[in-house]
């Protein structure tokens, strides 16, 4: 690897020293059967350390909800078969000299009861509501009219229940061995419903204008702060939704302080502005991305994410699962970086690929293409 690289140097998250700025980005594998991620899930992470990812943030793990998370290959994080099993991982991990976020994952309106570990148990929802079911989405049609049927909105009580459950969840990760957490508030899983419009039409106090609309998300940052201590927080948000990817959280910077202020002053960390593209920008009139605008509203560090290394972005309507040419666009990115627009570049697809994605870089080698039958096996 070359020093001449900036994305190259180190860089301390929330006093966790990180070797380098890239990434392995959060990505869902379903490789856990009963929850309980094994030796090839173990292996899998390690060899991102090995091969010199400076922070790895794990696939969505489910907190402790019945309704969190529905297939059942999805990790869990609460009983002592699948802390211990995560104590394996995080060790294999930091011996390898990495550093290992968790990111906590409830679904939200997103999750699909059939075929779950609990089918009978809806999905929790602020208003009952999905979504627009008009949208370009990431599921089948079939799924979509089935959750579209609306449900009862959640109850104060389950509201309380699912941030303590966070609470649970951060202090769970603390005795696995992780680095932090990173919350996943995006993609319209459940804290993302809360802060969307379409989804949270709740007229007490969990609901309203923007301001309002964070108090939930700000009440898990609370909870999982409680548990971790000084560790790393990351919170994980974005514009676009599964359920609708032309939605938009923020149509202006002004709406996106107001998101995202609340959170940095409820003990978030860094922010990990999740889009399609790591350039595109955020708003008209102005070329800063998500990432940039975040940083420079909450004075955060920031994460950039999206189609780093590939030739195409992520395809919402097939789950990334076509294949699609390795480039290097890395020029791009050091140009962003050059400009503060962020301190991290999350890697998703191509290190889904490729554990050695970085050192074929720094040695001129060309990169892979993404091959979606990756997707069905731990490379
Ligand atoms: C197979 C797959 C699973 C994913 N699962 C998650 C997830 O569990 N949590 C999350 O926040 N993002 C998830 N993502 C989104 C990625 O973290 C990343 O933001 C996206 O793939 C764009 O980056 P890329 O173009 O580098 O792949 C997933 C993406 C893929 C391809």
């Amino acid at each position: 690897m070359t020093s001449a690289d900036p994305l190259l140097t180190g860089f301390t998250l929330a006093g966790v020293p990180l070797r380098n700025r890239y990434v392995m980005s959060p990505m869902t594998r379903e490789f856990s059967p009963g929850g309980v991620p094994g030796d090839d899930v173990a292996g899998y992470y390690e060899r991102r350390a090995q091969h010199g990812f400076g922070l790895i943030v794990t696939e969505g793990i489910g907190i402790d909800d019945a309704a969190a998370v529905d297939k059942p290959g999805i990790p869990l994080l609460h009983d002592a078969a699948s802390i211990a099993a995560w104590k394996r991982v995080t060790d294999r991990v930091h011996a390898a000299d990495g550093v290992i976020l968790a990111q906590l994952w409830h679904q939200g309106p997103f999750r699909d009861p059939r075929g779950s570990r609990h089918p009978h148990i809806a999905g929790l929802r602020p208003s009952g509501i999905w979504g627009p079911g008009d949208g370009v989405v990431s599921i089948t049609r079939e799924q979509v009219e089935y959750l579209l049927a609306e449900t009862r909105p959640m109850s104060e009580s389950e509201i309380g229940d699912v941030i303590a459950a966070y609470g649970r969840a951060a202090a769970a990760a603390v005795e696995a061995g992780f680095d932090g957490v990173e919350l996943h508030g995006a993609h319209g899983y459940l804290i993302d419903s809360f802060l969307w419009s379409y989804t949270n039409r709740r007229s007490d106090h969990w609901g309203g204008d923007i301001g309002a609309r964070t108090r939930f998300a700000a009440e898990v940052v609370h909870s999982v702060r409680g548990s971790l201590g000084l560790r790393p927080l990351m919170f994980r948000f974005s514009q676009h939704k599964q359920q609708d990817y032309k939605a938009r959280l923020a149509t202006t910077p002004g709406e996106l302080e107001a998101l995202l202020g609340p959170l940095a002053d409820a003990g978030v960390d860094a922010f990990d502005a999740s889009a399609r593209s790591f350039d595109l920008p955020a708003f008209e009139g102005s070329p800063l991305t998500l990432a940039g605008w975040a940083r420079k509203l909450t004075a955060r560090p920031t994460m950039a994410v999206g189609g780093v290394g590939l030739g195409k972005p992520f395809r919402p309507s097939d789950g990334g699962a076509s294949l699609v040419e390795g480039v290097n666009n890395l020029d791009r990115v050091r140009e962003r970086f050059a400009a503060g627009e962020f301190d991290l570049i999350g890697v998703g697809r191509a290190a889904l690929n490729d554990p050695r994605w970085i050192e074929r870089i720094a040695a001129g080698e060309p990169p892979l293409p993404f091959d979606p039958a990756n997707l069905l096996r731990l490379t």
